[in-house]
């Protein structure tokens, strides 16, 4: 009876002190195992005096169940500790201020070359692209710009090596297209350009969109009707648009052309310089010798071809005053154009 209330004491404040599942279980297994301590005195009942058997085995019983109950109730105050330590680990300052996402924008010039997509696309305009090192053949001969020709001057040309430029324009783009497709055909062509020129208005790489149409009959009057029509859907305004004689080496006759001031409509300002006009493409129609060197049959086939810079363009739409904020990429600038 005497080692019984010992082991009652012991076991009992060893359940109370295990620190963890793992170690109550030990314990569990140490006491009320098969071969468990408590056990053991439970098989010792049966070998006792009939008159010692009666107060030993409920002894015995009353441990059994006082330490089961024991674990258990441990059990459970190690399993809502464990909760708490879980949630206090996990805590979540609701309160807190939530991070911000900031989400990039188109820059204002891929904007400019996809609206002029869309609108060039509503009229059947298919839209290509070529490499940015371009063979002399495709920037100047085929397009009727001899070695020795004085446009070449006009070009401020970066040579790559004796055959290879950075293309001074798209033109060539078009040359390509030409002999791979047949006419009838209509083709824009968007992309990067390179001239040896910088200035408060000019940078070395720049942008274009140029346009070709072959076929048959085509004539400056469907040239003229394009163009209009591109330039006031562009700048959603009815404004004026002026064809003025002009040279370009691949195109005869040629023009350029002039849009009513976007900004003051007229009278004059400074952006127009005050003449009311600005200057906004050049165009023409296919030179012969440039369907020449493409292979299209000249006397069957016309066409038309026009060209224009798309920072100029986007300069007028959104009113950007300076051309360097393109090149700049400061993002103030250029979330305006979410
Ligand atoms: N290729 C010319 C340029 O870069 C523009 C142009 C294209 C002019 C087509 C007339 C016809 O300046």
């Amino acid at each position: 009876m005497e080692n019984l209330e010992s082991l009652a004491r012991e076991s009992v404040e060893a359940v109370n002190q295990a620190a963890d599942a793992d170690s109550l279980e030990r314990l569990r297994v140490l006491y009320l195992g098969k071969k468990g301590l408590v056990t053991e005195q439970l098989k010792l009942i049966s070998t006792l005096d009939p008159e010692k058997r009666r107060s030993f085995g409920q002894a015995v019983n009353a441990l059994k169940q006082e330490l089961t109950e024991t674990i258990r109730s441990r059990g459970e105050n190690l399993a809502g500790q464990a909760i708490e330590a879980r949630l206090e680990a996990e805590r979540i300052d609701v309160t807190l201020p939530g991070r911000h996402a900031t989400s990039g924008s188109w820059h204002p010039i891929s904007r400019t070359i996809a609206r002029m997509e869309d609108i060039f696309a509503s009229l059947g305009f298919d839209s290509a692209e070529g490499p940015e090192i371009e063979d002399d053949f495709y920037n100047f001969e085929a397009l009727n710009i001899p070695a020795d020709h004085p446009a070449r001057a006009m070009h401020d040309t970066f040579y790559v090596d004796d055959k290879s430029v950075l293309r001074t324009h798209t033109s060539p783009v078009q040359v390509r297209y030409m002999l791979e497709h047949k006419p009838p055909l209509q083709v824009i062509a968007p992309g990067r350009v390179y001239r040896c020129d910088s200035d408060m208005t000019h940078t070395p790489m720049f942008h274009q969109v140029e346009g070709l149409a072959v076929g048959e009959g085509i004539t400056f009057g469907h040239l003229r009707g394009v163009l209009s029509y591109f330039l006031r859907e562009f700048f959603e305004t009815d404004l004026k648009v002026k064809f003025r004689p002009s040279y370009f080496p691949f195109t005869e006759p040629s023009a350029e052309v002039d849009i009513s001031c976007v900004f003051c409509g007229g009278p004059g300002c400074r952006v127009c310089k005050h003449t009311g006009w600005i200057e906004i493409l050049g165009c023409g129609m296919v030179h012969p010798e440039v369907f020449r060197h493409v292979g299209v049959d000249y006397e069957k086939y016309t066409g038309y071809a026009f060209g224009m810079g798309v920072e100029r363009l986007t300069l007028l739409r959104y009113g950007v005053d300076d051309l360097r904020l393109f090149f700049d990429n400061d993002v103030s600038f250029l979330a305006q154009f979410q």
